[in-house]
């Protein structure tokens, strides 16, 4: 029986997304990104190789898989063909293994530009965003007035659309924000050009979908960010500008959600968050340097220091709730190997009260403070591990404690970058 397996960061995005997604791949004959654009920074480490994919499925790396870029990406076309000339350079890349979706929204040099700009007019209230152009090309798709992948293939009616947009966007440029505006030759010659090495790749991959799974092929569906960076239901306004969760897979790749069979959500043992926002576990000082020098903790994208702190359960059991959570993925176990004591935070106090319900409302968050269950920390090695029952006995209380207060059994642990680095207690698509 054929699988369709979704999976989703259930924290902060970072969770370590691109290692899973490589190693569920072995299973899967296509992978498919619905969401997001190359904000997303997903880590593949075989062997000696390290891979950073920004747009690219994370599945790619492997022969005779399909990827698809799904409607609900936002595609830097530029960044897509430097990923793809990489690839072609290790003799890795097939362009028949790689479809874009008619659909998917272009990001034009006026979103990144808008990205920047707005950040800089919001000053200490910035979002922190990636300034990859991701917000301004997500809020023209919604104005109705975005350039698709598929307004590539026809140069008229991409020039016409390109005029509309930056008549509009030229007046905002030099009135509101007063820097240069764009000329029209300059945006429509690029892109034209890069029509013509990713033109071919772009493709009704809604149907390409439908016809899949009705061969019974197994899909994996690479979700990027995470829960609480969801334009819906996450901490408002620090959020990403799509949707980040479980349900997205079936809109932001034009799926029937009825075909999707499970949802594994990724978290790290611990916590971490990028930009701007409340994070009531968070840690500061030495504590937090630790955790970020051990963790590595540096963003794939942006190269900043990620804030670090404790597994919050609390942010946890929201997250499975809103993707439905069946399974869980822990990744970085080994980054809490030297700790002397781990502290899992199980409720929020707030306004004198202990609440368990993850509040999105930002002002709220950022008022709550953390309740801790503190555990013995293992004290010893869990990198090279390769089964449940050998990690440590103190580890295993740590995860089996995680189970419980989140309600979502483990079904893979991992204990380091590399693909063998990983102890899969129970395959999705199996
Ligand atoms: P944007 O997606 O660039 O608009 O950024 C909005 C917020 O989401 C910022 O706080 C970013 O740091 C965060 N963000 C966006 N993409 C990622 C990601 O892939 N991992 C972690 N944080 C992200």
């Amino acid at each position: 029986m054929a699988r369709n397996v979704v999976i989703v960061g259930a924290q902060w995005g970072d969770e370590g997304k691109g290692k899973v997604v490589d190693i569920f791949t072995e299973n899967a004959d296509i992978v498919v990104r619905f969401q997001g654009g190359n904000n997303a920074g997903h880590t593949v480490i075989v062997g000696e190789e390290k891979y950073v994919f920004h747009l690219l499925p994370s599945g790619i790396l492997h022969p005779g898989k399909t990827c698809v870029i799904g409607d609900g990406v936002v595609v830097d076309p530029e960044v897509l063909l430097n990923e793809i000339e990489v690839l072609k350079k290790k003799n890795i890349f097939r362009p028949e293994d790689l479809l874009i979706s008619k659909n998917a929204h272009l990001i034009m040099p006026y979103h990144k530009k808008l990205d920047v700009a707005r950040e800089r007019l919001r000053g200490t209230n910035k979002i922190g965003t990636t300034g990859r152009g991701i917000g301004p090309a997500y809020e023209d798709k919604v104005s109705r007035c975005g350039i698709k992948c598929g307004d590539l293939l026809n140069e008229e009616d991409f020039r016409l659309k390109l005029k509309a947009n930056l008549m509009e966007k030229n007046h905002y440029f030099k009135t509101v924000l007063h820097e240069e505006g764009f000329e029209i030759h300059e945006i429509y010659h690029k892109y034209m050009t890069m029509a013509q090495s990713i033109g071919p790749l772009i493709k009704n991959t809604s149907k390409f979908l439908a016809k899949a799974i009705e061969f019974k092929r197994n899909i994996l569906f690479e979700g990027a960010q995470g829960t609480l960076l969801d334009v819906d239901h996450g901490t408002y306004p620090f959020v990403t500008s799509s949707n980040t969760v479980a349900g997205e897979a079936a809109t932001g790749s034009g799926i029937g959600p009825s075909r999707i069979d499970t949802v594994i959500g990724i978290t790290k043992a611990y916590c971490t968050r990028v930009g701007e926002g409340p994070f009531p576990s968070e840690l500061q000082g030495e504590e937090a340097d630790k955790l970020r020098e051990q963790g590595g903790e540096y963003g794939a994208t942006t190269g900043r220091p990620r804030r670090c702190g404790w597994f919050d359960a609390v942010a946890l059991r929201y997250a499975s709730r809103i993707n439905g959570l069946d399974g869980l993925v822990v990744t970085k176990l080994d980054v809490l190997d030297n700790q002397d004591k781990v502290n899992i935070c199980t409720g929020y106090k707030y306004n004198g009260d202990v609440i368990d319900e993850f509040p999105t409302e930002a002002s709220i968050l950022s008022r709550c403070e953390p309740v801790y269950e503190t555990m013995d920390g293992w004290k010893s090695p869990t990198h090279g591990v390769k089964s449940f029952d050998k990690l440590p006995k103190k580890a295993q209380a740590y995860i089996r404690r995680i189970e419980e207060i989140t309600g979502v059994e483990a079904i893979m642990i991992s204990v380091g970058a590399n693909r063998k680095d990983s102890i899969i207690i129970k395959n999705p698509f199996k």
